[in-house]
């Protein structure tokens, strides 16, 4: 097994540093668009042959160190009782959003085995398919971000549905919040058993919450998770990556994570030095550098790992997940170019 992307997670050293790219297994790549032009969205996350294949594909393209689950964050959503549409080139929408302490209150704290049977299945037929060339990561939406979309119905710029809910009704934003965390929390723990060797936990908007919000609405939260996947998998490492959250860096080492991942917003030694030296860091160059000549590419790249200053725990990876109009060919420079000018001497 090539065990690069679980070394850097725990701070051992490695040959070169590994890589792998949020959304890797999406509609950039035309081989995807193939398998996806074949069902929905949601058919795609719930037949888990289609979904391992695809889990598969950005492996064999783009020889990345790690493989993530197919799937998305509202899987979890939908199985705690709020239904889910994916509306095409639109994103999610939630036509029955949660609003009231009955909507609260109807939600399904679930047994994943018994509601998300595709998932697990779709981790053991993937991990089958990988013949062990690379781990399988799985992952779970943050409690503020999955909340968000409840509330809201949808995306959103402002999220103004949830904040509103935490400031006027705080107490049945917090029983949201818990539900959200206890079921996240399970459905984590199922992926691990199945066949997943690490977690990322996406908290996709969490840079919406000021300090002082995020102490109150994030840190105990992903706290409970992390604490949650550790108590009986000390050995999994747990992602924990949020965009915006620069400033925040400090307060998302408490949560308990092995890994922070970070956006591009913030060079990635400024970044370590809040950090210290005991945690690994997962990123960070923006998508859209992707749209650059190759030799500016290679600079980028350079100029990361340069700042890293070869120490232990760096996972290259983008900012953010790649984009649809990137040229495939340009992912794969990425992934060789890290992997050369990332080799340890
Ligand atoms: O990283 C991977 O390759 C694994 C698959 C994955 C998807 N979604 C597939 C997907 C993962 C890890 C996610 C997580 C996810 N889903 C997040 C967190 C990461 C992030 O980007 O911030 C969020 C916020 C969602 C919710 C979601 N799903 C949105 C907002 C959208 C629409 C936006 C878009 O890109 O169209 C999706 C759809 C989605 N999830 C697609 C894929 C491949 C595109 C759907 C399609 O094929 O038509």
């Amino acid at each position: 097994m090539n065990d690069r992307f679980l070394r850097a997670c725990r701070r051992e050293p490695v040959d070169t540093t590994p890589i792998w790219i949020m959304r890797q297994a999406g509609r950039y790549l035309p081989q995807y668009r193939a398998v996806r032009g074949k069902t929905t969205f949601l058919g795609l996350c719930k037949t888990p042959e289609l979904a391992a294949e695809v889990t598969v594909q950005p492996i064999d393209f783009l020889d990345v160190d790690a493989a993530i689950l197919f799937s998305d964050i509202l899987i979890p959503v939908e199985a705690m009782g709020v239904p889910l549409e994916f509306h095409e080139n639109e994103g999610p929408v939630l036509p029955q959003p949660v609003k009231t302490a009955a909507d609260v209150q109807k939600l399904d704290v679930f047994d994943p085995t018994d509601r998300t049977p595709f998932t697990l299945e779709a981790i053991r037929q993937t991990v089958q398919a990988l013949h062990g060339r690379v781990p399988l990561i799985g992952f779970a939406g943050a409690p503020f971000t999955l909340a968000a979309y409840m509330v809201e119905g949808g995306g959103s710029k402002s999220w103004l549905g949830v904040k509103r809910m935490m400031r006027q009704e705080p107490q049945l934003a917090h029983q949201l919040f818990g539900k959200i965390t206890e079921t996240i929390a399970q459905y984590l723990l199922a992926q691990v058993e199945a066949g997943c060797k690490a977690v990322q936990i996406f908290d996709s908007w969490g840079g919406e919450l000021g300090p002082e919000d995020f102490e109150i609405w994030t840190l105990p939260y992903v706290q409970r998770i992390v604490q949650a996947v550790k108590a009986k998998h000390p050995e999994v490492p747990v992602i924990y990556f949020g965009t915006g959250m620069s400033t925040l860096l400090t307060r998302m080492k408490k949560t308990g994570a092995d890994v922070i991942g970070l956006d591009w917003r913030i060079e990635i030694d400024v970044a370590r030095s809040i950090l210290g030296d005991d945690v690994a860091v997962q990123g960070n160059l923006d998508p859209t550098a992707l749209f650059l000549p190759k030799e500016e590419i290679t600079r980028r790249v350079e100029e990361i790992i340069r700042r890293n200053g070869g120490k232990n725990g760096h996972i290259f990876n983008l900012g953010h997940g790649i984009t649809p109009p990137t040229d495939p060919e340009m992912a794969r420079h990425l992934v060789s170019e890290v992997h050369r000018l990332g080799r340890r001497s």
